[in-house]
């Protein structure tokens, strides 16, 4: 875990986040793959436009986990806004560890670092959606350790959407 940095993606990382990331979520949707490719344009205009009709206010930012010695992406997280809280909230996306690198503790790493960016930004919550498939089972466990309650569920035609919710000015940054 020592030999680990997180850092802002930029463009000579973004090949190796991408096949991590669809590695990971081979399941997303057309929609939530745009948003992967709108992290890599977040200074855009155009960019921004597109993310705009799908209700998408701002992609903060971007985060990986590097090897400090192999140099290979073995995390993402990031944070962006919806239109309709954006005042309010912030949202977690992209969260993930490569396989090979679970159980070791980088997934609390990038939550807790995740946090305390969510928190730089002023807003009164972090929030999040996952799901009740079993491949996000792991995640389940903590974000319940770290105080992202259940806020809501809703029913989709092959698993069941959980929205989750931390009220940040409850944690000293
Ligand atoms: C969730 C995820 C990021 C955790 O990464 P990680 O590096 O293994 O996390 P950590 O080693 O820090 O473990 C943190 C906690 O997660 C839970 N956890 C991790 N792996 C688990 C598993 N296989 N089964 C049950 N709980 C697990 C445990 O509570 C663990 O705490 P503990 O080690 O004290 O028991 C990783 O499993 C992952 O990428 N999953 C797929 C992507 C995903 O679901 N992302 C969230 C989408 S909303």
């Amino acid at each position: 875990m020592a030999d680990i940095r997180i850092q802002d993606l930029e463009t000579d990382h973004l090949p190796a986040a991408r096949k991590l990331v669809k590695r990971v979520f081979p399941w997303q949707s057309p929609i939530e793959r745009l948003s992967f490719y709108a992290i890599a344009h977040r200074r855009s205009s155009l960019m921004r436009r597109i993310m705009a009709l799908v209700g998408v206010d701002e992609i903060l930012n971007f985060w990986i986990a590097l090897d400090n010695v192999s140099e290979r992406v073995l995390g993402t997280t990031g944070l962006y806004a919806y239109t309709r809280d954006a005042t309010d909230a912030v949202w977690l996306a992209w969260f993930c560890v490569a396989p090979e690198a679970r159980r070791k503790g980088l997934g609390s790493r990038l939550l807790d670092f995740s946090i305390v960016e969510a928190q730089k930004t002023g807003r009164r919550y972090l929030r999040l959606y996952t799901s009740d498939d079993q491949r996000e089972a792991a995640a389940q466990q903590l974000y319940d350790s770290r105080g992202l309650r259940i806020v809501g569920k809703k029913r989709r035609w092959f698993h069941t959407e959980i929205y989750r919710e931390l009220p940040l000015d409850s944690k000293g940054a």
